[in-house]
């Protein structure tokens, strides 16, 4: 039996160290806060805000909440964008995605100003992050390598497989990876023979959204498996995209879901809504 990665307990550690920070900052006569923009009505969206608004409070943060209409145009967002951009006590912005479809999420991402963008999504930052020369990691990534930091895990020489290649979660985190000094391969849906692939990891991180996906025989005896997954079954309860049971038989460690990835995406939002501060 695998050892479970306690994302809860990992996460509370991290944020007590940035509760401890913003304390300091506060001194100086700053507090990190962190605006949050959410449009329309979609209900895991407006779980994820009220839990990052609930973290901003539990470490010391000030929070701003702006729940705009399904209908908002994409002139009203980007002027309550720009004036955000424009407001001292606000050091951090996030657009919670996805938008309705008659938003471009690429425009409104390109005009928060790269120094707020605590997400990481804009395109600057995302080629710092490409260079190794940045100042944010996107959440959800940044939060998987701290929890293999926090296991013990070493990555550098290891083979890494990243299942998923989205802009949040797949390519950054293959970038990370790679920055860790690990063999890097990215899986998506067109990938030929996946086990095969999923097979040959040291580190497995599964991020495609679909329940219970990774099944024991696609997963080598004593892998490391990280589920970044979200689903939610037909009987209202969470699962990640790994099948904990047969993978859990053979992993060396793996997250839960939930209780292991997800407590560390806001921890990593707060953390990088502070670096934001203490550069401003
Ligand atoms: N929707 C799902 N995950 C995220 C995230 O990390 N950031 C934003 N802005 N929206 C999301």
């Amino acid at each position: 039996m695998a050892n479970i990665i306690d994302g809860k307990k990992i996460a509370a550690e991290v944020r007590s160290e940035i509760a401890a920070e913003c304390e300091a900052l506060k001194a100086k006569g700053v507090t990190p806060g962190l605006a949050v923009i959410i449009v329309g009505e979609d209900p895991a969206s407006k779980v994820y805000v009220k839990n990052k608004k609930k973290g901003c409070e539990e470490v010391g943060f000030h929070s701003e909440v702006y729940e705009l209409p399904e209908n908002t145009s994409e002139k009203e967002l980007l002027e309550l964008v720009h004036k955000l951009n424009g407001d001292d006590s606000i050091h951090g912005i996030l657009v919670q995605l996805p938008l309705p479809k008659h938003l471009n999420d690429e425009i409104i991402i390109a005009n928060i100003d790269p120094k707020k963008d605590v997400d990481a999504f804009h395109e600057l930052n995302v080629g710092k992050i490409m260079i190794g020369n940045y100042d944010f990691l996107p959440c959800t990534p940044a939060g998987v390598m701290v929890l293999l930091e926090k296991s013990g895990i070493d990555v550098s020489g290891k083979e890494c497989v990243v299942v998923g290649r989205s802009n949040i979660v797949g390519k950054p985190q293959a970038m990370l990876l790679l920055h860790a000094n690990g063999t890097v391969t990215v899986c998506h849906s067109r990938t030929k023979d996946l086990a095969e692939v999923t097979r040959r990891a040291d580190i497995l991180v599964v991020a495609i959204g679909k329940a219970d996906f990774i099944t024991g025989d696609m997963v080598k005896e004593g892998a490391v498996v990280i589920d970044v997954g979200m689903n939610r079954k037909a009987d209202g309860k969470l699962t990640g995209d790994v099948d904990f049971a047969t993978v859990s038989q053979k992993a060396s460690y793996i997250t839960p879901v939930p209780g292991g990835v997800g407590p560390m995406t806001i921890t990593m939002l707060l953390k990088n809504t502070l670096t934001a501060a203490k550069k401003c």
